[in-house]
Parts: structure tokens; C-alpha cells; sequence
């Protein structure tokens, strides 16, 4: 049976222990730091001031805080600790993704939000969703000798500047990586691209970081990470998007997916083996090259009586390599010219159910 404990007022003490621990729990902060300032222990210090406590020693790694327990985040902690650069704080507002964090990864602290890290490491990444890297960052305000980077493909570093203050840096960490499964995803990091964004001082950092962890760090121009993101989304969800289009065509002709993969997988792989040793567009072969309008036209006959689906796919990469074959000077203009109205008119007919 449940004992009854004492009454409030029996023992001081331990209610203002229980009430402490119920203020605590609530997030409610009963000494709270001015704005623009912050605390160390006791002292309140103002926001502009630099960190002398948080200095890595010289030539070791910078002490590093990641913002965000994730499969990008945990990923990065698991592969950079192992590197011998040590993860010395996480934030995610999440308990049972700390949790996991913590027992993949040897960290000191971990916390529920983003702010107590800036008071205690050097390097913070932030490690979060695309659409959260410019608000979090907005709600962040660095002190000086502070670097903030972000993972993402699709951003630019100064979506970081308005956590920006005198004396601090940011940049960009972008694992050319699919995060699907924590270890999977640290092996892949051996041998994988890393573009990186930061000035001169940072990026060299950051390099070292990138090969620290057994990747290739590349410096993208500015300006130029979403058309390097976009290419990258070409070549893994634009391949899969092909190879269903192939598998579906495939279908027709009797093939299940293991099937078309094992008869249309090698001419891919020959294709590439050619695009590396030839050059793209010397590797260009099929209808296109030749200007064989008759078997283009029993193509997109073929596509939208039972395949129709596959058929913007088919003009679109049509045209594309009409393009090509002109440049290579495979295929006179005019040629090029029937072969576009014969796609044309096959986009805007209307297409022809199988019964
Ligand atoms: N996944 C990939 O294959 C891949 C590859 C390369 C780069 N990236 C990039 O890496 C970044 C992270 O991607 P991910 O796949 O790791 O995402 P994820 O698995 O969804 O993890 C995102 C983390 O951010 C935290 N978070 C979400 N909203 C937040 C907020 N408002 N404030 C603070 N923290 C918040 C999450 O929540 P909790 O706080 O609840 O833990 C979680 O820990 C993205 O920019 C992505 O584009 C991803």
C-alpha cells in the first residue's frame, strides 16, 4: 500500500526542494539573464564578448556543438568523434533522439534547446531541417572567435548571417551523402564529396574536417549550391525516376522490375563506362544521333497507347539529346528540326489508352 508522506509545511527543506524541482521541470527560469547579455556560472557577461574559456588548444580540433540529433547530426557526431574530433555538446528538443544520440556518441552535454551551446563550444553545426537553418539562425547570436556552419545542399552559408557578431564566421558542410541508416551513412561518408563554404581561414577548418572523416572537401563558387544540389538530386532521384520510367516500358514488354534491371541495368553501366572514357557527348548513341524520325515516331506511339506516363519523360531527354547530337555535329539542323515537330505534336495529341 502507497505510504502517505509528510504534509506541506512538515519540512521546509524538501518542499522548497519539490517546489525548485517543479519550477525547473516548468522551464521557468527565476534569475534570467538580461537581454543581449549572457552567463557563465555566476556572472552575467554582455552578448559581444569573446569565449577565452572555450579555446581548443593549438592544433587540435575546434570544440564542436551540433545543433539538431538527426540522421544528418548523429551521423556527423558518430563519424567526427571517431575521427578523433570530439563532439562536445548535442541540442535536440527531442528526449528519446538525445537518447540516442548520447549512446552512439561520447558527449559531455546535451541539451533540450540550441542556445546553451553557443556558450560552450567554438565550431556549432547546425544540423536541422532546410526550412529551420534561417529561423533557428536567426534566433542565435554568436560570440566572437565562433564559427557556425550549416549542412545543407540547398543554402547558401549567409542564410547564417543574422547570428553573425563581430569576430565570428560561418559556412557550409554538405556530405554529398544519403542519410538513411546511422552506420550505412558513416561508411558512405569515406570517399564521399563534401562541398564546403566559409572564408579562407574556415574552409581550411573545414577541410580538414571533411578529410578527417575520409571525404573529399570541394569549395563550390559562390552562388552556385543550388544548381550544384540540383545536379545532385538529378543523379539520385533523377536516375530512380528513369529507372522507373524503363521499368514501366519494361512492363510492357513482359518484365518484371528484377527483370529490367538485370536487361537495361549493364547498357547503363556501359553508357557511363563510355561517358567517363569518351566524354558525355561523344557518348551519345540511338535515333537521335541518326535522325531516324521513323523510329522515334513508333516510339511515342508505343509510349502513349501503353505507357503515357513515360512519355514527358521520353520527349524531355529527346530533346535534350537532339541538342547534343547537333553539337556533335551528328545531326544536320534540319533533321533536328522534323525530329522536334514529330515531339511536339506528340506531347499535345492526346494519347491512347491501353483498352
Ligand atoms: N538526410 C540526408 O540524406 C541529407 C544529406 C545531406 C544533407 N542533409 C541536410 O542536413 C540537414 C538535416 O537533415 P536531416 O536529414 O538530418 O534531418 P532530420 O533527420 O529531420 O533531423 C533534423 C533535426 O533537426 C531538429 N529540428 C527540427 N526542427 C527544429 C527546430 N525548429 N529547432 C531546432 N531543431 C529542430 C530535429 O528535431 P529535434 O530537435 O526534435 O531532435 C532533428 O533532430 C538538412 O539541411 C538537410 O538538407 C541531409
Amino acid at each position: 500500500m502507497k505510504a502517505w508522506g509528510n504534509l506541506p509545511g512538515d519540512d521546509p527543506e524538501r518542499d522548497r526542494a519539490e517546489m525548485e524541482a517543479a519550477i525547473e521541470a516548468a522551464g521557468i527560469d527565476l534569475d534570467p539573464v538580461p537581454p543581449g547579455a549572457h552567463r557563465h556560472d555566476e556572472e552575467t557577461s554582455p552578448g559581444d564578448h569573446a569565449h577565452p574559456h572555450v579555446h581548443s588548444r593549438p592544433g587540435q580540433p575546434p570544440i564542436i556543438g551540433i545543433v539538431g540529433a538527426g540522421a544528418v547530426g548523429t551521423a556527423l557526431g558518430v563519424a567526427l568523434t571517431r575521427a578523433g574530433w570530439p563532439i562536445h555538446a548535442v541540442a535536440s528538443r527531442d528526449a528519446g533522439r538525445r537518447e540516442r544520440f548520447r549512446s552512439l556518441v561520447e558527449v559531455t552535454r546535451v541539451f533540450a534547446d540550441p542556445e546553451p551551446i553557443l556558450d560552450e563550444v567554438e565550431l556549432i553545426i547546425l544540423a536541422v531541417p532546410d526550412d529551420v537553418v534561417g529561423p533557428l539562425a536567426a534566433s542565435l547570436r554568436m560570440y566572437g572567435g565562433q564559427a557556425m556552419i550549416h549542412t545543407s545542399g540547398a543554402l547558401g552559408a549567409e542564410v547564417l548571417m543574422p547570428a553573425m557578431a563581430a569576430g565570428t564566421q560561418i559556412g557550409a558542410f554538405h556530405p554529398l551523402v544519403a542519410f538513411a541508416d546511422t552506420e550505412r551513412a558513416v561508411q558512405a561518408l569515406h570517399g564521399a564529396t563534401i562541398a564546403i563554404e566559409g572564408d579562407d581561414q574556415l574552409a581550411a577548418m573545414l577541410a580538414d574536417m571533411a578529410e578527417a572523416i575520409g571525404a573529399s572537401p570541394v569549395r563550390l563558387a559562390p552562388g552556385s549550391k543550388a544548381a550544384y544540389h540540383a545536379a545532385a538530386v538529378l543523379a539520385a532521384g533523377g536516375v530512380i525516376a528513369l529507372l522507373d520510367a524503363i521499368a514501366e516500358l519494361g512492363r510492357v514488354a513482359g518484365l518484371d522490375e528484377a527483370g529490367s534491371l538485370a536487361i537495361y541495368g549493364p547498357l547503363i553501366e556501359g553508357t557511363l563506362d563510355n561517358a567517363r572514357a569518351l566524354g558525355i557527348r561523344a557518348a551519345l548513341t540511338g535515333p537521335m544521333t541518326r535522325g531516324d524520325v521513323g523510329t522515334l515516331e513508333s516510339h511515342l506511339t508505343a509510349l502513349s497507347t501503353h505507357a503515357p506516363g513515360v512519355l514527358d519523360l521520353y520527349v524531355a531527354a529527346a530533346r535534350r539529346e537532339l541538342q547534343l547530337a547537333e553539337l556533335r555535329g551528328a545531326l544536320a539542323p534540319e533533321d533536328s528540326r522534323k525530329m522536334r515537330i514529330v515531339l511536339a505534336a506528340a506531347l499535345q495529341a492526346p494519347s491512347e489508352p491501353v483498352p
